[in-house]
């Protein structure tokens, strides 16, 4: 049988993830096999991974080569440069990836900075799109300095929002300012965030104290997407605070946004703000995956702002 290498989980290994022989994948009709060159670490899946079982196979982020088209004639030809998302599995150097999951990447953007675009990129696009116009309007970001949260700053200054930005200590303040935040608050502090509200939109990952400061912050009709809980998922409010503003909060889930817009659209939109220079690549970290559960154990321990981005070597 064919093998390739893959990261699996091994409780015996540092961070329990480990560079490992697999089975070779084949390619159904609508998928193409790609040549895999750089893979993104998010802390969602290094949080599944440390409660998986031994073999376990995580990954989401990738960015390669197309080595062979899909079989019916979709998506990127061979030898195209693409980034790609998949639900699980994605750190193998060679995957087959649907093509409604790929886009095409131009020379001017290398594979490290492609592979941090899919959960954390897309994350922040489509809940950026989830109220509207945000043009001249105040959008609430927690979690900035994190991957999600760099890419949400950026983008929701792109869009004409006035955006406040929130980080949990001050020597993180940096990170969400050279993103382009309009005013940078931090520890989740409610009081400081809601000088600069109500607002129209709230992007929320942290949980706890900080989600029922934000549903206390929103505007009538404002809206506070939901996408994480980093901090604690327990969170206790005054229930009057939001149901005057009548506001709206709203669950979200990547896997089931790409339902809606797919991965290709999505890539695509975000490829081509990259390529014109108005978005970067918040990276971090670069290394190699042969030392994936260092990274992951710094990712987990709050040691990295932004991106983690290994080559495959
Ligand atoms: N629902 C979805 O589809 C979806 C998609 C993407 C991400 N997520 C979730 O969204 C969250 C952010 O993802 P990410 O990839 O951006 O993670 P990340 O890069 O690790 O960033 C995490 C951010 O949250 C802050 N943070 C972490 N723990 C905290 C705590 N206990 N108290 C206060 N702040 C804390 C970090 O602040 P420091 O800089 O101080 O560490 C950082 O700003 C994660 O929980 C992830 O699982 C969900």
């Amino acid at each position: 049988m064919n093998q390739i290498r893959a990261v699996v989980v091994d409780p015996t290994a540092s961070g329990r993830l480990a560079v490992r022989n697999v089975a070779a994948p084949s390619a159904g009709g609508s998928e193409a096999m790609i040549r895999v060159r750089a893979i993104s670490l998010n802390l969602g899946e290094i949080r599944r991974a440390r409660a998986a079982q031994a073999g376990w196979r995580p990954g989401w982020d990738v960015a390669g080569v197309v080595e062979a088209a899909a079989a019916d004639g979709s998506g990127p030809k061979a030898g195209a440069r693409v980034v790609g998302f998949l639900p699980v599995a994605a750190w193998a150097e060679l995957l087959a990836i649907p093509t409604g999951s790929l886009a095409a990447i131009p020379d001017s953007i290398s594979f490290e900075a492609a592979a941090t675009l899919p959960v954390a990129g897309m994350t922040a696009l489509y809940a950026l799109g989830k109220n509207g116009s945000l043009l001249g309007r105040p959008v609430l970001i927690t979690g900035a300095s994190g991957g999600v949260g760099q890419f949400a700053v950026q983008l929701a200054q792109l869009s004409g929002a006035r955006v406040v930005a929130c980080v949990s200590r001050a020597e993180r303040a940096k990170y969400a300012r050279d993103c382009g935040a309009d005013e940078v608050l931090v520890g989740n502090d409610p009081e400081g965030a809601s000088r600069f509200g109500p607002y129209h939109l709230i992007l929320e990952s942290i949980g706890g104290k900080s989600l029922a400061a934000a549903l206390s912050m929103l505007r009538p009709a404002g809206m506070c997407v939901l996408f994480g809980t980093s901090d604690t998922p327990e969170v206790t409010f005054d229930a009057r605070q939001f149901y005057s503003g009548a506001g709206i909060l709203y669950g979200f889930i990547l896997f089931d946004e790409v339902k809606r817009e797919s991965a290709a659209q999505g890539l695509a939109r975000l490829v081509s703000l990259m390529a014109a220079g108005r978005l970067r690549s918040p990276i971090e970290v670069r290394g190699s995956w042969n030392e994936i559960g260092k990274f992951a154990e710094r990712l987990w321990n709050r040691e990295i702002a932004g991106k983690v981005v290994l080559s495959i070597d």
